[in-house]
C-alpha cells in the first residue's frame, strides 16, 4: 500500500491547522513533522509543542516525527507524549542506535532509522528486525525544495530486498525532491511511503483551493 506523507516543512506555518486538514482531506495518509535543531543540521524548525497542537486541533492520522536532532534520547518522551506515530532518527545522532529504538517502542511509537544519501546501509544488517520504518533521505538534510539525488534509488533496491527477505513489516520511505516527474521511478524501486514537502505545499498558488487535490492526485 503506497503512503503519501506531505512534509509540513514546506506549508504555512501561520496557519498549520488548516494546511494540514487540506492535505489529509485531498488524500494524503501521513503527517511528515521535520525537527531540526541547527546543530546536527542548519536548520531550526519545530518541536513537540506543535505537534500537540496539531493532535489538539483534531489531526488523527499518523504523525510521522522526522528527528534532525543531537542528541536524540531526550526528546523522544516529549515527541511520545506530544502524539507521535512513527519516530525516525539518524544513527550518526545517536550514541547507541539500539538502545535510542528501544527507548522509541517503550514510549508506545513505531521507531525509524533514516539514511542520508551518503551513509551505508550496515547498520541495518541488526537493527531491521526492530524497525517499523527505513526512512531514505534524497537529498541532504536541512531544507526543503531539493534536487532528487539519483543514486539513492540503489539504496531503495537494496532495503527493499532486504526487507521482503525477511519478510519484516517495515515501511520503506523517501524524503526530499520527490514529485509528480521521479515518484513513479521511486516506486519502482521498492519505496512504499513518499515524503513530498515543496511538490505538495508551493507548486500551486496559494489561492487556488484545489493545489492539494490536484498535486496529491498526480501523486
Ligand atoms: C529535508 C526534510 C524533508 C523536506 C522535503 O531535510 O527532511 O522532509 O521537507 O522537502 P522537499 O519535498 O521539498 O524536498
Ligand atoms: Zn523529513
Amino acid at each position: 500500500m503506497y503512503q503519501i506523507a506531505p512534509s509540513i516543512l514546506s506549508a504555512n506555518f501561520a496557519k498549520l491547522g488548516e494546511e494540514v486538514d487540506n492535505v489529509l482531506a485531498s488524500g494524503a495518509d501521513i503527517v511528515h513533522f521535520d525537527v531540526m535543531d541547527n546543530h546536527y543540521v542548519p536548520n531550526l524548525t519545530i518541536g513537540p509543542l506543535v505537534c500537540e497542537a496539531l493532535r489538539k486541533h483534531g489531526v488523527t492520522a499518523p504523525i510521522d516525527v522526522h528527528l534532525m536532532v543531537k542528541p536524540v534520547d531526550r526528546i523522544i518522551p516529549d515527541f511520545a507524549k506530544a502524539g507521535a506515530t512513527y519516530i525516525t532518527f539518524h544513527p550518526e545522532a545517536s550514541e547507541h542506535i539500539d538502545r535510542t529504538i528501544g527507548l522509541i517502542k517503550e514510549s508506545g511509537c513505531k521507531a525509524g532509522l533514516v539514511f542520508n544519501p551518503a551513509t551505508p546501509l550496515d547498520v541495518l544488517e541488526y537493527t531491521l528486525p526492530k524497525l517499523d520504518m527505513v526512512l531514505l533521505m534524497s537529498v541532504n538534510p536541512g531544507f526543503g525544495g531539493q534536487k532528487f539525488i539519483p543514486y539513492v534509488l540503489d539504496k531503495a533496491r537494496a532495503v527493499r530486498k532486504m526487507i521482503d527477505a525477511g519478510k519484516y513489516n517495515c515501511r520503506l520511505e523517501i524524503d526530499g525532491g520527490v514529485g509528480p516527474a521521479n515518484i513513479k521511478e521511486v516506486a519502482e524501486a521498492g519505496v512504499d511511503t513518499f515524503v513530498a514537502g515543496s511538490a505538495v505545499f508551493s507548486k500551486y498558488n496559494a489561492n487556488d483551493k484545489n493545489r492539494y487535490d490536484t498535486i496529491i492526485g498526480e501523486l
